[in-house]
């Protein structure tokens, strides 16, 4: 029978390459993003991530130091004001000494009717869930490439592949994603950095438990290809592959981690 494993677990791939990798990782207080500062914290990478969720944000950091070999830096930064990304990105660049890894993670999935939908709340959502990939991505080039390479994981959605109801405007933004990715892996790759698009299906976090009732929940899993509900650590599995030198001539695409979710 096969053993659910999380990071914390020794049943769990080791990437050699990892070890002191410099990483930083958007939206990493909670949800998905707290499974990735997790994973990458237990390869013995360097981890700096930002959050505006202040106090889940720093009991992470609590939980994770005492067993870490780099312990983790966290930073307030609310991703919608480029001004705070520019100046908290060379803040964390400085302190892990470069950036090897971006992990492109926060977003926010709102619920939202076509009527409703202001010109403000256009920005409001776009700014959220899309624009500050691409100024982190432009904030970080330049230390990748004097490292000589990097990594840059941009999370999308499957909800647009699917075309869910009440989220136009997040659908929209993660179908950008897979855009941006295409976009940046082609200009980036002659400096041996690589894009590549994470696209989760339905995950089983805090935040989404407010949408789904068991119900809504089962039927999700009678969608899937596999039984089972997918956890943060699944996807940081995925992540870790890509971000690893394993994955070398990785990029330009879109991974789904989605359990077959049709
Ligand atoms: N959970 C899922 O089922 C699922 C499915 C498909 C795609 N995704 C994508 O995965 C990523 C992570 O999703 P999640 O489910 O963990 O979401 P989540 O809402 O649980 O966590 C997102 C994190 O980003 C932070 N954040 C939000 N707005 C921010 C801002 N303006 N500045 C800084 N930080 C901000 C939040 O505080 C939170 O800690 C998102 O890009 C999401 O769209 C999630």
């Amino acid at each position: 029978m096969l053993q659910k494993t999380s990071a914390a677990t020794d049943m769990v791939a080791r990437y050699p390459s990892l070890i002191d990798k410099r990483v930083i990782v958007t939206g990493g207080g909670s949800g998905i993003g707290e499974g990735l500062v997790e994973a990458f914290v237990a390869q013995g990478a360097r981890v700096a991530f930002v959050d505006i969720a202040e106090d889940a944000a720093q009991a992470l950091v609590d939980r994770l130091t005492p067993d870490a070999r780099h312990a983790p830096i966290q930073r307030h930064c609310d991703l919608t004001n480029l001004d705070s990304l520019k100046a908290i990105f060379a803040d964390l660049e400085e302190a892990l000494g470069g950036v090897d890894i971006l992990v492109n993670n926060a977003g926010n999935d709102d619920r939202h009717s076509i009527e409703d939908v202001t010109p403000a709340y256009w920005d409001e959502r776009l700014n959220v869930n899309l624009r500050h990939q691409f100024f982190a991505a432009q904030a970080v080039i330049p230390a990748m490439k004097r490292a000589g390479g990097g990594a840059i994981l941009n999370f999308g959605s499957i909800s647009w592949h699917l075309g869910l109801n009440d989220l136009v405007l997040y659908q929209t933004c993660k179908a950008a994603i897979e855009g941006l990715t295409r976009s940046l892996a082609r200009d980036l790759g002659r400096e041996n950095i690589r894009v590549n698009t994470i696209v989760p299906g339905n995950v089983q976090t805090p935040r989404q438990e407010k949408w789904y009732t068991p119900e809504g929940e089962a039927e999700i899993v009678a969608a899937q290809c596999l039984d089972g509900r997918i956890q943060p650590s699944d996807v940081a599995a995925l992540v870790l592959f890509l971000a690893s030198d394993d994955a070398k001539m990785c990029t330009g695409h879109d991974y789904f981690i989605d359990a077959g979710w049709r």
